[in-house]
């Protein structure tokens, strides 16, 4: 199969990686610097399954920004671009798809085309018409960062869809499904195909109930901490319910990332005239989680608060998106000097906060440390550390 992935990024890279053991693979970004890496076999993205695979199996994998060429002989094309959430809209903003699309339909291409970005409720639908399409289909992915490969080779599910008025589409999505479980080391994965608005909602829907783990955990650390209860105890000890389970439950300062926050916005916007109280609580909940690690900052009294990295999980350099950035802004507005430690950070400011990048200088000027997560080179200075890694784990 001849396949072109439109977009690099977490989601395009791993597929493309997965699909070009068995497949010819064209991967199409719009960043030259993108394209040369993975044209040199070097992953842009940190993430060691992409990194090794590049590096030792036998993939048939080139990258190109020429899209158009791409596209026109390819049997299938998967579109991995970013859908942002437009605050302003209160809706994904879902431009850098229709900017594919265009391109697919000027190059005349016959291809199936999969969109595996993740997008608001109904568009896989409403998009084929407005653009006369018949041959679209929505897969939603599922893999988190960091693990990007490593979740397309163990996948918990595959699910491909089709528009419901586009029913002979079936056997394309089934088509595309074996594509995927293909791929894959694990051997026994469910599959779903099921219709395109359905899809679109298991994925949102699915984010949303992670969402809502991490706010009733760290609204339960809230309490605790405010009423000056041991909030390990307590988590470990409805942990052993097994309906609840021992994971996933390590209060941090609130959930990020790119997809969380967007894709639990989003949901909240398709309610819109649909009674609901739990969706737009989550989304709230993450608000008043940062507002309340902020107030106890402030409550120090500090003159320099320093902000122990960006990212969300040790060992990690993803920030995007991540809870300390608005606690950060919140604590700037409160008057107080905030500086950063961020190893990643090759420059000295970041949003017009100082980026300092000696460790020990770091910690020197800071009075208090914010740590979402905490680690062995802050043990010296444990009197001057705010976490709530209360298990030191993800
Ligand atoms: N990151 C995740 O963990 C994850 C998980 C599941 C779903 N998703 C969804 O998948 C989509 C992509 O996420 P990501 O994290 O891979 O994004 P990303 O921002 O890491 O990568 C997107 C890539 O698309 C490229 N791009 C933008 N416009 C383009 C165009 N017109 N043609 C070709 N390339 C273009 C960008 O240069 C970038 O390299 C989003 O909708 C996201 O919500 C992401």
């Amino acid at each position: 199969m001849k396949i072109a992935i439109a977009g690099t990024g977490y989601v395009g890279l791993s597929n493309a990686v997965l699909l070009a053991q068995n497949n010819e693979v064209i991967a199409v970004d719009i960043l030259q610097e993108k394209v040369d890496l993975i044209n040199s076999k070097k992953s842009p993205i940190v993430d060691k399954e992409i990194s090794d695979y590049l590096a030792s199996k036998k993939l048939n994998l080139t990258a190109t920004t020429d899209g158009k060429e791409a596209y026109k002989n390819a049997d299938f094309i998967i579109i991995s671009t970013p859908t942002n959430y437009d605050p302003e809209k209160n809706f994904f903003d879902t431009s850098s798809i229709e900017k594919v699309l265009e391109l697919i339909q000027a190059s005349d291409s016959q291809a199936t085309i999969v969109i595996k970005s993740t997008v608001p409720v109904g568009y896989t639908e409403r998009i084929s018409k407005e653009f006369k399409l018949k041959n679209l289909l929505f897969s939603p992915e599922f893999l988190r960062e960091g693990h990007a490969l490593y979740d397309n080779l163990y996948p918990s599910r595959i699910v491909v869809s089709y528009p419901k008025f586009n029913s002979e589409l079936k056997t394309k999505a089934e088509q595309f499904a074996s594509l995927l479980k293909q791929g894959a080391i694990k051997k026994e994965i469910p599959v779903l195909i099921s219709n395109s608005t359905e899809a679109e909602a298991i994925k949102l829907f699915a984010n949303t109930y992670l969402a809502l783990r991490v706010a009733y955990f760290n609204e339960l650390d809230t309490y605790a901490e405010s009423k000056g209860l041991n909030t390990k105890q307590i988590i470990e000890g409805i942990g052993y319910d097994p309906r609840i389970g021992n994971f996933y439950n390590n209060p941090s300062f609130g959930y990020g990332g790119y997809c969380l926050p967007k894709d639990s916005k989003q949901l909240l916007a398709n309610f819109s005239n649909v009674p609901q109280n739990l969706i737009r609580a989550i989304v709230d909940s993450n608000k008043t989680r940062k507002e309340y690690i902020a107030g106890q900052i402030i409550s120090k009294k500090p003159n320099t608060v320093g902000i122990y990295r960006l990212t969300m999980k040790a060992n990690s350099d993803n920030f995007r998106q991540s809870a300390i950035q608005d606690i950060m802004k919140m604590l700037r507005g409160e008057g107080l000097n905030v500086i950063i430690y961020e190893p990643t950070l090759k420059k000295n400011e970041f949003e017009k906060f100082t980026v300092i990048s000696d460790l020990e200088e770091f910690k020197e000027k800071s009075d208090v440390i914010l740590a979402n997560r905490m680690e062995e080179c802050l043990k010296d200075i444990q009197e001057k550390i705010y976490t709530r890694d209360i298990f030191t784990r993800d």
